[in-house]
């Protein structure tokens, strides 16, 4: 029951992140991070304090469609401790979501003011919210009064241009936004191109929330950098640089483990998602699908990690997937520049 306690809670939150020298939160990724993922790399990789669910869309006015919260209902199978995200511009359907997983016994919400894909950002969601602050305000507005959990949220700089964010920050400044998570892109970036940490500390000076950073930590060297730069900050969300490197949070937190601990730990890790997906998704073709999404990322925590990830990708059965996974795990592990590079090379 550890996720229902932090959940309901997040007075215990703040209570770690005093205790703690940083509080480490993993990334939301539609597609991978899904509840069986978040539990398998909350027992045997760790040191992340809270997971964020991926997005739920279209959750509608009235009636919320169970398949909706599949990922999320009942709490008690959410071992690892997990923040749900919903990504919309109507303030109802935000009081709906919110007022339901509060009967389920979640305490904080998260809303999702970044992504960047244009199906999503052009009909005025995700980060296509941002170039309207006065929507942003109105939607505030209505849902503060109304809310029974905290409300968190995660953005972009902006969608088209950077200077965006200063007046949505002036507007959540008026409202009691427990977090802001800030991946320091545009939504014309996507995942590519630089982050902008110098335009990330602007915003520390102009928000009276507290911030997470967020974007590009690939390394444990990069996070050090970052942490010099930001010497006050301390919560991180880490995204594809964790997914790369499962590692990443207990380097952060200086734990080192052997090599075979490592392997020990990833193959059970990988071993409790592949079973997973066998007994819950329909179809072999599919099973390995959902398991290159991971591998996509995971590959590169080995040397040589794109070549390898190349053996499963071709993979197209049970059989020949689970050799190619044998292959891959008796790779070295990569190192720093070969992680950076890996992280690079899925960002071009
Ligand atoms: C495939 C994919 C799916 C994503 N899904 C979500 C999502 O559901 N919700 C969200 O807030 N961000 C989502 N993101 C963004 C990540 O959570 C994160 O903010 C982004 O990758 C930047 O952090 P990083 O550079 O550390 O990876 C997604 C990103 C990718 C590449």
């Amino acid at each position: 029951m550890v996720a229902g306690r932090f959940i309901r809670q997040p007075l215990v939150f703040l209570f770690r992140s005093m205790m703690t020298a940083v509080t480490l939160h993993l990334a939301p990724f539609r597609g991978i991070t899904h509840k069986a993922y978040r539990n398998a790399f909350a027992r045997h990789m760790g040191h992340i304090d809270v997971y964020y669910a991926p997005f739920i869309s279209g959750s509608g006015l009235e009636k919320i469609h169970p398949k909706k919260l599949i990922d999320l209902i009942p709490l008690s199978d959410n071992y690892a401790p997990t923040i749900p995200q919903i990504i919309s511009n109507n303030a109802d359907e935000i009081i709906l979501i919110d007022n339901v997983l509060y009967e389920e016994g979640y305490h904080h919400l998260n809303w999702n003011l970044g992504c960047p894909f244009r199906r999503i950002a052009n009909k005025k969601r995700g980060c296509g919210m941002l170039p309207y602050p006065d929507e942003i305000d109105r939607i505030l507005n209505k849902v503060c009064g109304s809310l029974k959990t905290s409300l968190s949220v995660k953005t972009r700089l902006g969608y088209h241009r950077p200077d965006e964010i200063t007046s949505v920050l002036e507007v959540f400044n008026r409202y009691p936004i427990y977090r802001i998570i800030l991946h320091s892109r545009t939504g014309v970036q996507l995942y590519g191109g630089k982050t902008d940490p110098g335009k990330y500390a602007e915003c520390l000076s102009i928000s009276k929330h507290p911030m997470v950073y967020n974007g590009d930590i690939y390394n444990h060297s990069q996070y050090r950098k970052l942490q010099a730069r930001f010497p006050g900050q301390k919560e991180w969300m880490l995204g594809r640089g964790a997914l790369i490197n499962p590692f990443l949070a207990l380097e952060i937190r200086n734990i080192s483990l052997s090599e075979k601990d490592k392997k020990n730990r990833l193959e059970v890790f990988h071993d409790e998602l592949w079973e997973y997906t066998q007994a819950c998704i329909p179809g072999e073709k599919k099973q390995i699908g959902w398991m290159k999404a991971v591998w996509h990322y995971l590959s590169g925590v080995f040397a040589g990690g794109l070549e390898a990830f190349v053996d499963i990708k071709r993979s197209d059965s049970g059989k020949k997937y689970q050799v190619a996974v044998r292959n891959v795990m008796q790779g070295d592990f990569a190192n720093e520049e070969q992680i950076r590079a890996h992280f690079l090379a899925l960002t071009k």
